[in-house]
């Protein structure tokens, strides 16, 4: 502790001791108190405002030591964090300690599969870990907090951040994200202290902003209010009741109100309905976007909204900094508001112990083995495998009997790529591509490297008969590929998702070779490449593995890892279907046997080929439904036990089955379950309310049995009240979101 710390930390319990308690404060808040009393107008305003402190400001040490910045971001390494750090500290006149945060996806240095990859996974125990290893790095270079969990619930491919998300499950992201909250901040309680080998989460994008019109990033959204509630808000409500210090504001609109002035989102639910007290913080100066989204006249006016909407911290936006002082001097702003936005500050610096620690004090501690490690275990189990073909009479994964592969495509040697996006701190020179991990002598093969294309948009077809010439002697083609990790993220939307560049022309050449063809696809996103997963003999869908996605895919490939992993959106067929997502509700006229366009005879009577819901191109099926996954063997499902099948809201379901597993490998089988309200407001014909990751040795039977609290099947309503029906209802154990027999149960009242 500093000797300013100690002088203020006297001076504030000599406070707190002539004052007479009469009701029990919590400590922190007490302090938070103490210390907000002893500062000015100008010293708040800092507090409440975070700036960037790699590129974008000048004299960042002039604005810390006059007590105008609470908060930076992208300040990284001991040195440099010391070094602000230090001028708040021993420099300003209440020594406050700056909060250092940095967009620390999916891993500081050694990288994690992107976020919906490990949604994939669906084994939270293992994110969990992934996030607590990452807090390790982080931390080891001086970051306190980080821009994560994004827990935006997406149901559009296109949309570039769907990478970024567990994926199109409001249940899947809730547990995701609590998992990751959980192991950055050490601890799964509301206000418990974050000591200095974890960071606080943020929780973004607070809301909605997934839902943007068209999968086109910053858009307009249109969301009613139940779907709000009941689809994008309740991950959020899981991460902070996990305990996540902070949240973030989103980009877009809902309903004409962006978030940064939407006090129905920040103060009516947030504050008032969930009682969080998380420190709210803007998005990259989405206070100050308040005019160019048609909302405020002017950034004053936007500052004005902003506070109104207790947005806490404004990064980067400038807004506060530039007009609250003048807004609170006339009476335009409160003072009362002001306070309200610091304590949530000064509540999470203390809870980080930055007052007592301000500095990076470890020494850098990147790229461990068991960092890398568990990288590779998680990128093993995001793995997904969608398709295995037989082949004289086997299964063409794993890989046996084989000698000579040739590996080919723009993703087999692509160190940067496979990241993925978001790796403000990950570097390539560390990631081990597929090509070098099948090169390992450990795999008995012979590797031929043919790239036939070189990056992913690459149209040059010269290459590819060069792969073409190569496949000849080759037994089997290992085709990586995909999206450059520039194709996804933030800003990052795409209209063709499909396989970009001369990809598919790849793929039909490599097909007509005549040899076994595995397509291993690592993108940001779900593909609509029907074409391309017909061709293949098998399919690892992928994604961005990070730093240990070779390893990884060769374990895969080779057979000493079984994929599990499963997928967490739905694989359209084609662009036209999105939204396309497996908790739709039903319509009144659900498909029944599509007749497709080719099908139609031609002149054919209008009413002739039936009214009802789907494509006249695609039927109204995806290619692959959410939760699909297979392994190498198969697990057969017996029938759904319940153990009442008529209860009341409040009781406790349990419901259970035995899978078993059939083949002659131990695996990992991920049980779903799922139910469908038979009759209420339009319900959807599906909704996972629980998943078991669960491990079954070879020939046996496990029996998987979840507890169905009833309450969890109460759902926002029209006239906006939350609460379950009575209703008859199906449920199902099962391997993916389209299969299984359901039994039936109903809910009395
Ligand atoms: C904008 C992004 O939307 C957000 O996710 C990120 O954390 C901030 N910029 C900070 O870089």
């Amino acid at each position: 502790m500093t000797s300013r710390h100690t002088y203020l930390l006297a001076l504030l319990l000599l406070l707190a001791a002539c004052s007479k308690p009469t009701v029990q404060i919590d400590p922190v808040d007490r302090r938070v108190d103490s210390l907000l009393s002893l500062m000015t107008l100008e010293e708040k305003i800092g507090q409440m405002n975070q700036l960037e402190g790699a590129w974008v400001n000048d004299d960042l040490d002039g604005q810390i030591r006059a007590g105008q910045v609470g908060a930076l971001l992208n300040v990284v390494g001991a040195e440099k964090v010391n070094h602000y750090q230090h001028i708040a500290v021993e420099q300003t006149r209440l020594g406050i300690p700056l909060l250092l945060g940095r967009d620390v996806i999916h891993g500081y240095k050694t990288i994690y599969p992107i976020p919906l990859a490990q949604g994939a996974t669906w084994n939270p125990d293992l994110i969990r870990e992934a996030a607590e290893m990452t807090a390790r790095e982080a931390t080891s270079d001086g970051v306190r907090w980080v821009f994560s969990p994004m827990v935006d619930v997406a149901r559009d491919p296109r949309w570039g951040r769907v990478a970024e998300g567990y994926g199109e499950d409001t249940y899947l992201t809730s547990v995701m994200g609590r998992a990751t909250v959980i192991g950055y901040q050490g601890a799964d309680s509301l206000d418990a202290p974050i000591d200095g080998q974890h960071v606080a989460a943020c929780v973004k994008h607070f809301a909605g902003y997934s839902a943007s019109e068209g999968g086109r990033d910053y858009n307009t959204t249109n969301i009613p209010e139940q779907q709000l509630r009941d689809i994008y808000l309740p991950p959020f409500q899981a991460a902070l009741r996990a305990g996540a210090g902070s949240i973030m504001c989103s980009f877009n609109d809902i309903s004409g109100i962006p978030s940064s002035a939407n006090r129905h989102l920040n103060i009516d639910i947030l504050r008032n309905e969930w009682g969080s007290r998380a420190m709210l913080v803007s998005d990259w100066g989405s206070g100050s976007d308040l005019v160019a989204h048609g909302y405020a006249a002017n950034r004053r006016e936007a500052a004005y909204d902003c506070i109104s909407a207790r947005m806490e911290m404004d990064m980067q936006g400038l807004v506060y900094q530039d007009y609250l002082k003048q807004m609170v001097d006339s009476g335009i702003v409160t003072m009362e508001q002001v306070d309200d936005c610091v304590r949530s500050i000064l509540r999470l610096k203390m809870r980080l112990g930055l007052f007592e620690h301000p500095y990076a004090e470890s020494t850098p501690d990147f790229y461990a083995d068991d960092a890398l490690l568990l990288a590779r275990r998680v990128a093993t189990e995001s793995t997904i495998l969608l398709k295995n073909d037989t082949l004289d009479g086997q299964p063409l994964l794993p890989l046996h009997g084989v000698k000579r592969v040739l590996v080919c495509g723009p993703l087999a040697d692509a160190q940067k790529e496979q990241l993925g996006t978001w790796i403000f701190d990950g570097e390539p020179e560390h990631s081990i591509t597929p090509l070098q991990a099948l090169h390992e002598p450990g795999t008995g093969l012979e590797v031929t490297y043919e790239p036939g294309l070189t990056y992913s948009r690459d149209t040059d077809l010269s290459g590819i008969d060069r792969v073409v010439k190569a496949a000849a002697s080759a037994d089997v083609i290992l085709y990586f590929a995909g999206e450059e990790a520039i194709l996804s993220g933030e800003a990052r939307c795409r209209a063709d998702i499909t396989l970009p560049g001369a990809q598919a022309e790849m793929m039909h050449r490599l097909h007509l070779t005549g040899k076994p063809v595995v397509l291993v696809v690592m993108a940001g996103r779900p593909l609509a490449i029907p074409d391309e997963i017909g061709q293949a003999d098998a399919v690892l869908y992928a994604l961005h593995g990070g730093t240990m996605a070779g390893p990884a895919l060769a374990d895969v490939l080779t057979g000493l890892a079984v994929p599990s992993g499963r997928l967490p959106i739905t694989m359209p067929r084609m662009v036209g279907q999105i939204p396309i997502y497996y908790n739709h509700k039903s319509t009144g006229r659900p498909a029944t046997t599509p007749i497709l366009l080719d099908d139609i005879p031609i002149g054919a009577p209008q009413f002739s080929i039936g009214q009802s819901s789907y494509w006249l191109e695609t039927g109204d099926k995806p290619l692959f439904p959410f939760g699909y996954g297979l392994s190498y063997t198969t697990f057969s499902y017996g029938p759904v036990q319940i153990d009442e099948t008529e209860a009341k809201t409040g009781d406790v379901l349990r419901i259970s089955c035995d899978i078993t597993n059939d083949g002659s490998r131990d695996a990992q089988e991920v049980a779903q379950l799922y139910v469908r309200q038979q009759a209420g407001e339009c319900r959807p014909v599906r909704e996972l309310k629980g998943f078991k990751k669960v491990s079954i040795p070879a020939g046996q039977t496990v029996n998987v049995c979840f507890e169905l609290d009833t309450r969890n099947l109460a759902y926002w309503h029209a006239d906006l009240t939350n609460r379950a029906d009575p209703s008859a209802f199906q449920t199902w154990i099962a391997p993916d979101s389209r299969s299984g027999q359901p039994v039936e149960f109903t809910i009395t009242e």
